[in-house]
């Protein structure tokens, strides 16, 4: 492979080669899978270079739980796709969340959460990290620059999710990054459902991208891992953290992940040539009130997408004009082609029930419940319409 390559090639050609080296990997194409925890040195001098290297954040092979060469490919990758300085790999998408909000706070700080945050990163917040002595608060995920008026002397961070778990309203980033770096905060955001392919948070001025590698990047419902994307001001307090807290993850998933990310650009596509299909025909259905997808020209966060998403996935929200949970279980348990299950992102189908009105405290959620939440996979949209066009006979049998 020549090393004249063009400064930016488009994200589709930058997937299939971020993060890999061929001297690191003697040419082998796939980084192999390094199950270490021991590294051995022969000089003591030596063993503690390499240490003071690794605590620095360096790519230095001291121990497993600082990573390996299967490590520092993926880091890499995601740097070179996210934008930021450093990647940090966690256990787990909460683990990132986690990591995300602990790194960058202290007792008495203040922490600005979206309302449509996903479930798990608002326990973490009013557990967690209240009895640690970081106080919560909740705002409109569709706020913007109005985030200024909810900044307290003590707010260091504000806490985005775009689109919103269930809920999917568009963030409006540039506008938060500014009226939080005004006041002194930082911002992040879970950027799990466009991942690093169809929106780049860092270059709309977030100082931490948070990705649930578990969903697409893996992409395959077969791997646990999550990402935490950083600008070098930011990474000090990540490292510290993770450092403290112990974080390590199993070569195995990082493989799987990186390997996961090098189809990224063409599964997404094609989740997102199967979701428009699947939405355009749900939001043409008589028992739908709404489809929530930012990729919708009607839906109300489309012109902030369009600025700064260059995709859109395969997951959405489904409102529904009349409902009941005995007749979304009858839609949903007959299904052939849909999984029901937790998480998405993977080459599958999935749809659960969705019931956010007892989660949200900023702004109250009005709509019928339960709705549903679709993941839309990578089978032909047909079979998955003629699955959903049976599964509302039964939807409306069961309401009587
Ligand atoms: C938006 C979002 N962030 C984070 C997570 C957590 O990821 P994980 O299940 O890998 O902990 C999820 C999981 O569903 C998610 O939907």
């Amino acid at each position: 492979m020549s090393n004249d390559r063009p400064k930016k090639p488009n994200m589709n050609t930058r997937v299939i080669r971020a993060g890999y080296s061929k001297k690191r990997n003697s040419g082998v194409v796939n980084t192999p899978v390094y199950h270490a925890s021991t590294v051995v040195f022969d000089t003591i001098a030596e063993l503690r270079d390499v240490g003071a290297r690794a605590m620095r954040g360096e790519k230095a092979l001291c121990y497993g739980r600082f990573g390996t060469p299967t490590h520092w490919t993926l880091e890499e990758a995601i740097t070179e796709l996210a934008g930021g300085a450093d990647t940090i790999l966690t256990p787990s998408g909460i683990a990132a969340c986690a990591l995300a909000v602990i790194g960058s706070v202290k007792a008495g700080d203040h922490v600005l959460v979206s309302d449509s945050a996903y479930e798990p990163t608002r326990k973490l917040c009013d557990g967690l990290l209240k009895d640690f002595g970081v106080e919560t608060s909740y705002y409109d995920p569709c706020i913007g620059a109005g985030i200024s008026a909810l900044m307290q002397p003590n707010t260091r961070l504000v806490f985005c999710e775009s689109p919103g778990s269930h809920t999917f309203e568009i963030q409006d980033i540039p506008a938060i990054a500014q009226a939080a770096h005004a006041h002194g905060a930082k911002v992040t955001i879970d950027n799990t459902w466009a991942s690093p392919i169809y929106c780049q948070p860092i270059a709309l001025g977030a100082d931490i991208s948070i990705e649930a590698g578990t969903k697409y990047l893996s992409g395959h419902s077969d791997a646990m891992i999550g990402a935490v994307t950083a600008t070098a001001e930011m990474l000090p307090g990540l490292r510290r953290a993770v450092l403290a807290l112990g974080y390590s993850v199993g070569p195995d998933d990082v493989y799987l992940t990186t390997r996961g990310l090098r189809t990224l650009g063409v599964r997404l596509a094609r989740h997102q040539e199967n979701a428009m299909k699947v939405a355009l025909w749900l939001r043409g259905r008589p028992e739908v009130k709404r489809v929530l997808y930012p990729a919708l020209v009607d839906d109300p966060g489309h012109q902030i997408w369009k600025r700064d998403f260059q995709g859109a996935s395969g997951l959405m929200g489904v409102l529904l004009h009349r409902t009941s949970p005995a007749a979304v279980a009858a839609l949903i348990e007959g299904l052939a082609y849909f999984g029901l299950g937790y998480s998405w992102g993977g080459f599958e189908s999935l749809i659960a029930p969705s019931s956010p009105k007892t989660i949200r405290t900023a702004v109250p959620w009005t709509e019928a419940e339960p709705g549903i939440r679709l993941h839309i996979g990578l089978e032909d949209p047909i079979d998955l319409i003629g699955d959903l066009e049976k599964g509302f006979a039964r939807f409306t049998a069961a309401l009587g």
